[in-house]
């Protein structure tokens, strides 16, 4: 039957480390999947992560099952680190699941069926897999205008205009910090008003927290999530541990619920329970498990913070380093916007061509949206970097 079958398109992030690797040339330069990299390429296993392990291996005494919601304690750890006080306020559920997409997988099954007529609405741009995935749970899709390629900035008007003709129920995905592609962020005030739009038209925030820790700081980075959950009566939010903890292939993440009273958040629950069974019935245990032990030792929560906020200053040095590096070279303003974005990603604003001939010609590789890891830009090099890139304009 196969023979019948279209190939599937590859997908535009993950494909693009193949050609990567199998690209003879030194000094080329990967810029594409969001990885954490360090000064010398590394993607590094983080040195409280390292230390959990060593005690879990010499503790753990049973492999058997955990149940459908995983590690218990990690939910509750991971729901106080996003929601700060809230977790103790309000209804709050949270399931353990198979990374970030996991999360948003099963978080955007049990929405259909709780609103199986709702749209969600998405930001353009969005990360490249939100669409594929949140398609694949069966919603129909429509895009709210969020970011301005000439000023580098959110077109924040314009994304409160769109999503006022949302209709009630309807749901809207919101990049809890760091936003991927384009790193143009929304500040607390534009936060408050969105809570109070969502109030006011009954829409339903689904926010997807991938990076916090990576744009203004642990803390900072919840901020707008929080803002939400004081403000909302339900949300729900997908949470990543991959780039934080550098859990990338542990597939670590949980799925949170915030329901208006205890029966409606315990109902919600049972259904996100049912479309983990549905879908692969536990999810993995090792990385949440580590997680658990940073986050309950009081020094190894330390040690994780400390490292991971050196990350965050590691990219923040290397937005300015790139910012400088280009107005040198295209002697304009044309590309300050890198030192303003925070987190992972910044997108250049090249076309299709441009990113096909800096690979061809100069093995720097992004995504074809021009989307680039600040993590991955090679530090002792900015300036020829950003000749490369002047070159295309
Ligand atoms: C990315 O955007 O590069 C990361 O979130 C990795 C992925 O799965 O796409």
């Amino acid at each position: 039957m196969f023979e019948f079958l279209k190939t599937a398109p590859p997908d535009k992030i993950l494909s693009l480390s193949a050609q990567f690797n199998a690209d003879p040339r030194p000094g080329k330069v990967d810029l594409g999947v969001g990885v954490y990299r360090s000064a010398t390429g590394e993607t590094p296993v983080m040195s409280a992560i390292a230390r959990a392990e060593a005690i879990l291996l010499s503790s753990q005494t049973t492999k058997s099952y955990l149940g459908l919601a995983g590690n218990i304690e990690f939910n509750d750890l991971l729901g106080r680190l996003v929601l700060g006080e809230s977790a103790e306020k309000r209804e709050v559920r949270t399931v353990q699941a198979p990374g970030g997409s996991g999360a948003l997988r099963i978080l955007g099954e049990t929405l259909r069926r709780v609103a199986p007529g709702a749209r969600i609405w998405l930001p353009d741009p969005t990360w490249a897999n939100h669409k594929a995935l949140l398609g694949a749970a069966g919603f129909e899709l429509s895009e709210y205008p969020y970011f301005d390629p000439a000023t580098g900035g959110v077109k924040f008007d314009e994304m409160v205009e769109t999503l006022r003709t949302a209709a009630p129920r309807d749901i809207v995905l919101l990049h809890g910090c760091c936003h991927n592609p384009t790193g143009a962020n929304l500040t607390p005030d534009q936060w408050s008003g969105l809570a109070a739009l969502i109030g006011e038209r009954g829409l339903f925030p689904f926010v997807d927290l991938a990076y916090q820790g990576f744009g203004y700081g642990l803390e900072q980075d919840a901020e707008g999530t929080r803002i939400l959950a004081r403000g909302v009566p339900e949300m729900a939010v997908a949470v990543s541990c991959s780039k934080n903890f550098g859990l990338y292939r542990e597939r670590t993440g949980a799925a949170i619920l915030i329901g208006d009273n205890a029966r409606a958040a315990d109902n919600a629950l049972s259904q996100l329970l049912a479309s983990a069974r549905q879908n692969y019935s536990m999810p993995p245990d090792h990385g949440a498990a580590c997680v658990r032990i940073v986050l309950e030792d009081e020094a190894l929560r330390q040690e994780w913070m400390d490292e991971l906020e050196s990350m965050r200053l590691r990219m923040l040095t290397l937005r300015q380093g790139l910012a400088a590096a280009l107005k040198r070279a295209t002697n304009s303003d044309r590309f300050a916007f890198i030192a303003e974005h925070r987190g992972m990603f910044s997108r250049l604003g090249l076309s299709v061509e441009q990113v096909d001939k800096l690979r061809r010609d100069y093995a720097i590789y992004m995504v074809d949206d021009s989307r680039i890891n600040i993590a991955g830009l090679p530090e002792d090099r900015l300036d020829a970097f950003a000749e490369a890139i002047a070159s295309q304009s």
